[in-house]
């Protein structure tokens, strides 16, 4: 059954259509951060999911696995680790390309932020085609770590592959649209 906290997380999503170009319909994470109660349920949800499961690295993802992963990661006392868009990181990096709708992207991590065998979860806040949290896994993998689940807040039914496809386990709330 899911969580009752689940649709009030999911009411507090604002779709904004047509943005940041037509056609496209955008998933506003703000207007859930700017709900104390439904901001601490969303994190409460995954740290009571991911509590003493061995986790000792949160990664998230640039720009929005930002806001979600920290506090999951103090809570489940874990450290946390960006993942970041290219040309960010100023210490030496590992690179993942991944393929766009149009276009490509890469995420980059640095060398040493995870040790070979450390348990790890990969945070953003939203899943479409998965290109994204594919991108984070080879990074983590790459490093020698295991990526225990990757923690979304929303998924896109319609873009996504299917969560089995991609990945054992991703935590989803589904929105509204
Ligand atoms: C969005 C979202 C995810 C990614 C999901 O980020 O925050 O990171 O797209 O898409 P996918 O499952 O198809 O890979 P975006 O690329 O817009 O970057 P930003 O957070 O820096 O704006």
């Amino acid at each position: 059954m899911q969580d009752p906290r689940t649709q009030g997380i999911a009411s507090t999503i604002r779709v904004v259509p047509n943005f940041p170009k037509p056609g496209i319909m955008f998933q506003d994470i703000t207007t859930l951060l700017v709900n104390p109660k439904v901001f601490k349920d969303t994190i409460d949800l995954f740290v009571e999911r991911y509590t003493g499961k061995g986790i000792s690295a949160v990664a998230g993802v640039e720009a929005r696995g930002f806001i979600f992963g920290p506090p999951i990661a103090l809570a489940i006392g874990a450290k946390f680790i960006p993942l970041r868009k290219p040309n960010k990181l100023p210490g030496e990096v590992m690179s993942e390309e991944y393929v766009l709708e149009y276009g490509a992207d890469c995420l980059q991590m640095h060398v040493g932020a995870v040790q070979p065998g450390e348990r790890a979860l990969v945070v953003d806040d939203l899943v479409a085609t998965g290109g994204t949290l594919c991108a984070a896994i080879a990074l983590l993998e790459r490093a020698g770590a295991e990526v225990v689940e990757c923690a979304c807040v929303i998924e896109l039914p319609e873009l996504k592959v299917s969560s089995s496809d991609l990945l054992d386990g991703c935590m989803l709330i589904p929105n509204s649209i």
